[in-house]
């Protein structure tokens, strides 16, 4: 395990907000044996406030974890937080105020809701892909006033499609992109679709989610330039849907590209992929964040959602596009590398590039 950044290997003591819910649940177990973070303080709606966590929160998958399950849940009010650092699980309908408040009173933010993603000043980083954004906090800092800072993470279903195309987007360039998702349940939160609406069923509609992949998709694979993002000039059509798997969401993803590739280029250029350099010793970047699958019948959320401790998106099928140029299927965890795993490894980013306040 990698040394924490802080003297004498302290960790920082985290805060979960919206620590009850599906991505809630999901940090405290990817936190409970951090070597740089530790949760101290949980929090969520009036709902939780006061009980004990056990009590509050409905644990979805395996064992509460016993140094979580004895804490009061705090209301989400910064002035109730001692800890520098908060990890966001909320509800995007309180997400936006809550966060704004917490990072004005001088916590770090890492924020899985969508409220600040599209926010000019506001990082919406995948490590491997695109850390250089990071570089956005100084203009948020000088033109917001916080003593604090607000990172976003993308959309679960735009992240796992943007670490399958970062490869394809920094060597060939993509022109127009087509995208159709098949999406898990857990991406609803809990307790999320009733199970009448999905068992046996493909619902063709997730309320905002066509628009949200299509902008998030151009920022995230966007390159930082004198204090801004210039978005990638693609564009970008989808469609969503959610089906009755229980993790993972599908991405199958079309491309033509600005210059030209064969299908060996674009296949070397997925399976030479390392990503960003300054990830290649963070504690929670799996060894391979994308691979490429072989076997004709794969990427499937069954046998490969859980690749690389579920950081690690799989790729599969690719092969040429009598339309476009090439095609391919995608697969990655929804609640850990397209949401809570995605946050702590943009905090570990945070961390080892020395913005993180030494606790
Ligand atoms: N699920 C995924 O795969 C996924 C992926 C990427 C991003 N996200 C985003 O992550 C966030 C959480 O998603 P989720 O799936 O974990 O949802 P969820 O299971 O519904 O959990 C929502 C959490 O927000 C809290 N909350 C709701 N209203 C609140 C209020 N008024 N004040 C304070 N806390 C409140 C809830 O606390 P109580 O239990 O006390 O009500 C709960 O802890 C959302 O913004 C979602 O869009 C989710």
């Amino acid at each position: 395990m990698t040394a924490s950044p802080l003297p004498s290997g302290r960790k920082w003591p985290v805060a979960v907000l919206g620590a009850t819910g599906a991505v809630g649940q999901t940090f405290i177990r990817l936190l409970v044996d951090h070597p740089w973070f530790e949760v101290a303080e949980v929090a969520a709606s009036e709902r939780s406030e006061g009980k004990p966590y056990s009590e509050a929160a409905r644990w979805i998958e395996g064992s509460m974890p016993e140094s979580v399950a004895r804490m009061i849940v705090q209301p989400v009010d910064p002035s109730r937080i001692s800890s520098p650092i908060a990890f966001s699980a909320l509800d995007s309908s309180v997400a936006g105020d809550v966060e704004r408040a917490f990072a004005m009173a001088g916590k770090f933010v890492l924020s899985n809701a969508k409220n600040f993603r599209m926010e000019q000043d506001v990082p919406l980083v995948i490590p491997e892909v695109n850390a250089d954004h990071l570089q956005l906090l100084d203009r948020q800092r000088r033109e917001r006033g916080w003593k604090g800072a607000i990172v976003t993470n993308a959309n679960c279903a735009a992240t796992v499609a943007a670490v399958a195309l970062a490869p394809l987007e920094e060597k060939f360039g993509i022109d127009r992109l087509f995208m159709t998702t098949m999406q898990a349940v857990s991406g609803a939160g809990y307790p999320g679709v009733p199970s009448l609406d999905i068992l046996g069923n493909v619902i063709p509609y997730i309320a905002d989610e066509e628009p949200k992949l299509e902008r998030e998709m151009t920022k995230l694979l966007g390159r930082y330039e004198d204090g801004a993002i210039q978005k990638a000039p693609m564009k970008v059509s989808t469609h969503t849907n959610r089906v009755a798997v229980e993790h993972g969401h599908t991405v199958c993803i079309t491309v033509s590209f600005r210059n030209p590739a064969t299908l060996d280029q674009a296949l070397d250029a997925l399976r030479s992929w390392k990503g960003d350099e300054s990830t290649w010793n963070l504690p929670s970047r799996p060894a391979h964040p994308l691979v490429v699958a072989d076997e004709p019948n794969r990427p499937q959320p069954r046998r490969d959602v859980n690749a690389g401790g579920g950081m690690t998106v799989t790729v599969g099928r690719v092969r040429p596009d009598p339309i476009l140029d090439i095609r391919m299927v995608a697969l990655g965890h929804n609640t850990i590398r397209g949401a809570a795993g995605g946050s702590v490894l943009n905090a570990e980013l945070l961390a080892a590039t020395g913005r993180l306040p030494s606790a």
